[in-house]
């Protein structure tokens, strides 16, 4: 099978990794990929949202399989312009319609889903800029901290927690004014949640699913959970307090009713879903959902994920994804991510990358990188390169990630070296 995977970040290179190792495939492209796709595909000089081109490329390069790594193209429509396009409609796209993937496009749509199918999640309200007073009113009754979110994708930025009911007011009326843009036109408010948060995933035919591994990011720059938040500076998985019982209530009370009203309400769902759940006095419940994999989740789960991820793939797309196994690695795994000094403020781009060749005990997955003018492999991110271990344990996968992050070389590298340390 030719398989083309859209996106060009360390997920896309997990992705990537994982799918390059399936004997059903004949040829990998990655468009537009990075440095590190490159060592496992082809890349493909086209942009993930570049609908035109990504058919054009699926058309000339016969092209049996689309598998979309980020949610930009989802949300934009990607798995309609394949169903509605004449020579496209019967190539299988790995990812939700555009109305499914309102569940992360959308914070008003997901929590009144959620709400419709009875699914656990804070307690919340929404409003527009004609709603000014309303909202204040709204903050009014609820408890420090305050939670407020922009409706639309802000790229993981637009959720605010402010401490005071003042700042809570002040911000409300700065997002409704256009904060975040026509994403913030509409802002959700909720209830504080306090718990320890994980994300669980899984591939849906939007009849049955499959759960992959359970898996936990960090996205505080700094060591011990500090500072700003980034795309994420490391991930572990398994997560040590999702127990069998835990999981039972995340499939009963959150995954199928999840799977089930998708079909309910006539959403085309065909891919990933990314519960991004908060475990509240045992007591599990949505934060989010996502409509494709996690980023730097994806570089852990994918060294645990045993079964052929293409199989799984062709179980999404033939509705028989119930009839596939998922087979696990038993052993723990730890992505820490090299990241360049300076981010998630700012930060340089173009410094070569060396020293990441001669390590054996990691894999690393390339986030941030191209290929330079005289060939060799320079940052272009903020996240660099994950390096993800195996080990015994969670401390045992840390140290190991730990001494290959130690190794990789580019200017004003940094790492956090706790990652999954918090967990026991
Ligand atoms: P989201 O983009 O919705 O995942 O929100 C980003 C982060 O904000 C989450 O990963 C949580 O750490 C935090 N967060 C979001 N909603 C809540 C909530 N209701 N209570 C506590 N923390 C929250
Ligand atoms: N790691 C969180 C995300 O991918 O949104």
């Amino acid at each position: 099978m030719k398989l083309l995977l859209l996106g060009s970040g360390g997920r896309e290179h997990a992705l990537a990794w994982k799918i390059a190792q399936s004997p059903k495939i004949e040829k990998l492209y990655i468009a537009p990929g990075n440095a590190g796709t490159a060592s496992v595909g082809e890349n493909v000089d086209i942009k993930a949202d570049d609908f035109d081109g990504i058919a054009q490329l699926v058309i000339d390069r016969e092209i049996d399989m689309v598998v979309v790594g980020p949610e930009d193209p989802l949300v934009k429509g990607i798995y309609d312009y394949f169903k509605g396009h004449s020579l496209l409609r019967n190539i299988p796209v790995i990812g939700p319609s555009r109305a499914g993937a309102q569940l992360e496009g959308s914070k008003d749509f997901a929590k009144g889903f959620m709400k419709r199918h009875g699914i656990p999640t804070a307690a919340y309200a929404t409003f527009d800029g004609e709603h000014v007073e309303e909202g204040c009113r709204f903050l009014e009754t609820l408890a420090p901290p305050y939670v407020l979110k922009a409706d639309g994708l802000c790229a993981g930025k637009g959720v605010l927690i402010v401490p005071t009911l003042d700042e809570a007011k002040k911000e409300l009326r700065g997002m409704l004014a256009g904060k975040f843009g026509g994403a913030s036109s509409r802002v959700v408010i909720e209830e504080f949640l306090s718990g320890i948060e994980c994300s669980v995933f899984v591939l849906t035919d939007g009849r049955d699913y499959k759960v992959l591994p359970e898996a936990k990011d960090y996205k505080r720059v700094g060591e011990g959970d500090t500072g700003p938040n980034t795309g994420g500076m490391g991930s572990v998985s398994p997560v040590p307090f999702v127990d069998a019982a835990w999981m039972q209530k995340v499939n009963d009370e959150i995954i199928r009713p999840t799977v089930k009203g998708l079909a309910a309400e006539g959403l085309d769902y065909r891919g990933f879903i990314f519960f991004g759940l908060i475990n509240c006095q045992g007591q599990p419940k949505v934060i989010e959902y996502n409509c494709r994999m996690g980023d730097p989740e994806t570089e852990v789960i994918m060294l645990r994920l045993k079964s052929d991820i293409v199989d799984l793939f062709e179980g999404v797309a033939t509705g028989t994804i119930g009839t596939k196994r998922v087979e696990l690695d038993p052993r723990a795994a730890v992505c820490v991510m090299c990241v360049s000094g300076g981010y998630p403020g700012a930060y340089g781009k173009g410094y070569p990358v060396s020293g990441t060749d001669n390590i054996t005990d990691s894999v690393l997955f390339h986030a941030g990188t191209t290929v330079g003018k005289d060939g060799r492999v320079v940052t272009s991110g903020g996240r660099v390169i994950a390096v993800s271990s195996y080990g015994t344990s969670l401390a045992d996968a840390l140290q190991k990630s730990m001494e290959g992050a130690g190794r990789v070389e580019f200017e004003k590298k940094y790492f956090r070296t706790d990652i999954g340390l918090d967990l026991k």
